[in-house]
């Protein structure tokens, strides 16, 4: 019955608490390792974004966003002490985009930037941007990038399924500023964000308590404030011992290659073996909202391979990659419907399928159980860096973003539970919140800052 192969998968998507202590030893280790040497699988990538922001931060900026899905442009009001308006437009990427010419998904972004400066610059002087006024602007780039200044970043590789071409290696911001100067566009880009430093920076403004960010969404990973003293491997750049900066920890590709850590089941085997980089970003890959549906796809397919579900119908639909998409586990999880009316909807509206009740229930305890994990999993890598910054007494909060964090249904209640599981009741202390809008705001933020800091002579 559907009950026993249940318990199958029960076993094997399940964390115990001891299991996520042993991964959140793992992580913090590798946390460290990422600080003292360049070139480990954990980047650790210093930020050049120095402390917090002080309330002083004012004025307008632009913010470039170029994250997982969307492509959006932000004019970004900031009033001081945690006050800002937003204004923005969004465009979405095609699949063209994300896999074609580097140079030319640059210059679409420039493009985007360019009807956003027009629209919102009418002759009468009575728009947002005034005619003649020159604008700083934040580059929010969501994917790993080495920096050795706030102002330019190299592509370590991409994540998230992009793939374009003449990208890798190469400086994104030199990149992005030779399609800017292309439109002549009165822009001055300033600095180069990661979605998490933005997230950080951002929560951190409307919120003091916050020492970490997460984002949950196509992709997953963390940033925190360190100490630059902790920070071994920029030890001869002369940098003030005492001062603080953002690290962009690239946690998704914890685990990767070697695969030691964590516990991956045979369907995030093949999830990873038939991604565009097999081996890659292995916590990422059994966590974030690309990855999720794909999962739960694949044990369908064995289970109607092995002829136990859907006999009889066909399956073309369903069997076809990444056709069953995440949102699907957070609607299937939030069913209210005794019949389950809204799984009902999913099978038979996007894949011409018809389900037994009981199949139903089936599907809904495993988009649970790949849902849980994910989150349980999330919980061991915002705890490592609790442990390893001693927040945990003290307590903090933890600033987090992503359409995962937004919609899925009881994903921060398992993180929440997931934390106390690893730290006990002290793990209350921990609590995750809603970041507004960590691109656009943050990107601002940090853009102000940089100025404040030129401004200083610093
Ligand atoms: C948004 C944040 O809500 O989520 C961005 O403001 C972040 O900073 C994005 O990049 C990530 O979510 P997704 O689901 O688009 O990958
Ligand atoms: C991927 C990217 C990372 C980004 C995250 C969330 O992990 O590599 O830079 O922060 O997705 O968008």
């Amino acid at each position: 019955t559907m009950v026993d192969h249940l318990r199958k998968y029960e076993s094997a998507f399940t964390l115990t608490p001891q299991r996520m202590r042993m991964i959140t030893e793992a992580f913090k280790d590798t946390l460290e390792h990422g600080l003292k040497e360049y070139g480990q699988i954990v980047p650790m990538i210093p930020t050049y974004v120095f402390g917090w922001p002080t309330g002083e931060e004012k004025g307008d900026f632009l913010a470039v966003d170029l994250g997982g899905t969307n492509l959006r442009v932000c004019l970004v009001t900031l009033q001081g002490e945690g006050k800002f308006e937003i204004t923005q437009t969004k465009y979405r990427l095609t699949e063209e985009q994300k896999h074609g010419d580097g140079e030319k998904l640059f210059d679409f972004c420039a493009e985007c930037l360019q009807t956003f400066i027009n629209t919102n610059t009418p002759e009468d002087g009575t728009g947002l941007i005034k005619p003649g006024q020159e604008l700083a602007l934040g580059f929010t780039f969501s994917y790993p990038c080495a920096q050795e200044r706030i102002d330019h970043g190299q592509l370590i590789r991409w994540t998230k399924g992009f793939g374009a071409h003449n990208t890798e290696g190469r400086d994104v911001a030199a990149m992005f500023r030779t399609s800017l100067e292309k439109l002549h566009l009165p822009v001055k880009l300033t600095a180069l964000i990661n979605d998490t430093t933005g997230t950080l920076i951002a929560s951190h403004y409307v919120n003091p308590r916050t020492k970490i960010a997460v984002i949950f969404g196509t992709g997953c990973n963390a940033a925190y404030m360190e100490n630059v003293s902790e920070i071994g491997k920029i030890d001869n750049l002369g940098i003030e011992k005492s001062a603080q900066m953002a690290i962009n920890c690239e946690w998704g590709a914890f685990d990767s290659f070697q695969h030691e850590h964590l516990p991956r089941t045979k369907y995030d085997q093949i999830v990873d073996e038939t991604s565009n980089k097999p081996g890659e970003q292995a916590f990422e890959k059994l966590i974030s909202g690309r990855y999720l549906g794909e999962i739960l796809r694949l044990v369908i397919c064995e289970l109607t391979d092995e002829g136990v579900l859907f006999l009889g119908q066909n399956t073309y639909k369903i069997e076809k990659a990444y056709s069953f998409d995440t949102a699907f586990l957070s609607l299937m999880e939030s069913d209210p419907t005794e019949e389950l009316l809204m799984i009902i909807g999913i099978f038979s509206h996007f894949f011409a399928l018809e389900t037994t009740l009981a199949e139903r229930q089936f599907f809904r305890a495993l988009a649970r159980l790949v849902g849980r994990r994910a989150a349980r999993l999330s919980a061991c890598g915002i705890a490592a860096i609790v442990g390893k910054m001693g927040y945990l007494e003290e307590g903090c909060a933890v600033g987090a973003d992503g359409s995962l964090y937004n919609k899925y249904p009881k994903f921060a209640d398992r993180v929440h539970e997931g934390l106390q599981d690893i730290f006990g009741d002290k793990g209350r202390n921990i609590v995750t919140h809603h970041a507004e809008d960590g691109s656009g705001v943050g990107s601002a933020i940090i853009a102000a800052m940089t100025k404040i800091r030129k401004e200083k002579g610093i």
